[in-house]
């Protein structure tokens, strides 16, 4: 059976990775998580101390990207890839709420973008993939067969990030993380370098008000729908 590459924008927290992992899955399929290899760009920046609250070091960071190797390596009993660092496991760290502050700014820069686009580009190439991301249907892979584009309301996507982070133990307030979301979309959206658009052929999907297993049934008659008619 022939494969097809599937590529899956929108905002943070509208369950883009759910959806994806639950797709690479059923089809057999490679899943990349875009937005983890800038939150692994991004945990690097701190940790040498190139961002805090007040200052970012982007000559620092742009002059070592050379040095930042990011990989996934499937795991088995979670059933898809976690992403490592230099050859280490930083899949929980990545996902802090300090990450997600400083992510926007990192993924501003078009440097970072150029390197982990051509990474991108790589991870893709024998198709049978599916990424999710930002600009995964407007500049990694605009010749994907299948383009979808997901949105959710800022509360509801901020209530759903809410509820992970408080179920991993995290001490945060619900305020809080809303004001993330909307500052994400609004850095994201108005960002020079491949802002957040809708590519012109990808698929609206708003999952308000629908259940994983509705998204995920609407979902795969898109893909089979796609593959009929290869
Ligand atoms: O999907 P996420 O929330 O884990 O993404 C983290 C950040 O990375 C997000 O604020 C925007 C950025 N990002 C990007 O600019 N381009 C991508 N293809 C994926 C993510």
């Amino acid at each position: 059976m022939q494969k097809i590459t599937i590529a899956i924008d929108g905002f943070s927290s509208t369950g883009k990775s759910t959806v994806a992992k639950q797709l690479a899955k059923h089809l057999g399929y490679i899943y990349v998580d875009s937005g983890a290899m800038y939150r692994a760009v991004t945990l690097y920046t701190m940790q040498n101390g190139w961002i805090d609250k007040d200052h970012f070091d982007v000559v620092a960071l742009v002059s070592n990207l050379s040095n930042v190797e990011i990989s996934f390596k499937f795991n088995p009993n979670l059933g898809f890839a976690e992403v490592y660092l230099n050859g280490k496991n930083v899949e929980k760290q990545i996902r802090t709420l300090e990450v997600s502050s400083y992510v926007s700014k990192v993924a501003a820069i078009p440097e970072v973008r150029y390197q982990l686009v051509k990474q991108q580009h790589q991870m893709g190439k024998d198709k049978g993939v599916v990424m999710d991301g930002r600009d995964i249907g407007t500049v990694v892979f605009p010749n994907a067969e299948l383009k979808l584009f997901m949105t959710a309301s800022a509360e509801t996507r901020a209530q759903r990030r809410y509820d992970e982070l408080i179920e991993r133990g995290d001490n945060i307030t619900y305020e809080d993380v809303l004001k993330n979301v909307r500052e994400r979309d609004y850095i994201d959206s108005n960002r020079e370098n491949s802002p957040l658009v809708k590519a012109e052929d990808a698929i609206e999907i708003d999952n308000s008000n629908l259940t994983l297993d509705q998204q995920f049934e609407k979902i795969l008659n898109l893909v089979n729908t796609r593959l009929d008619n290869l």
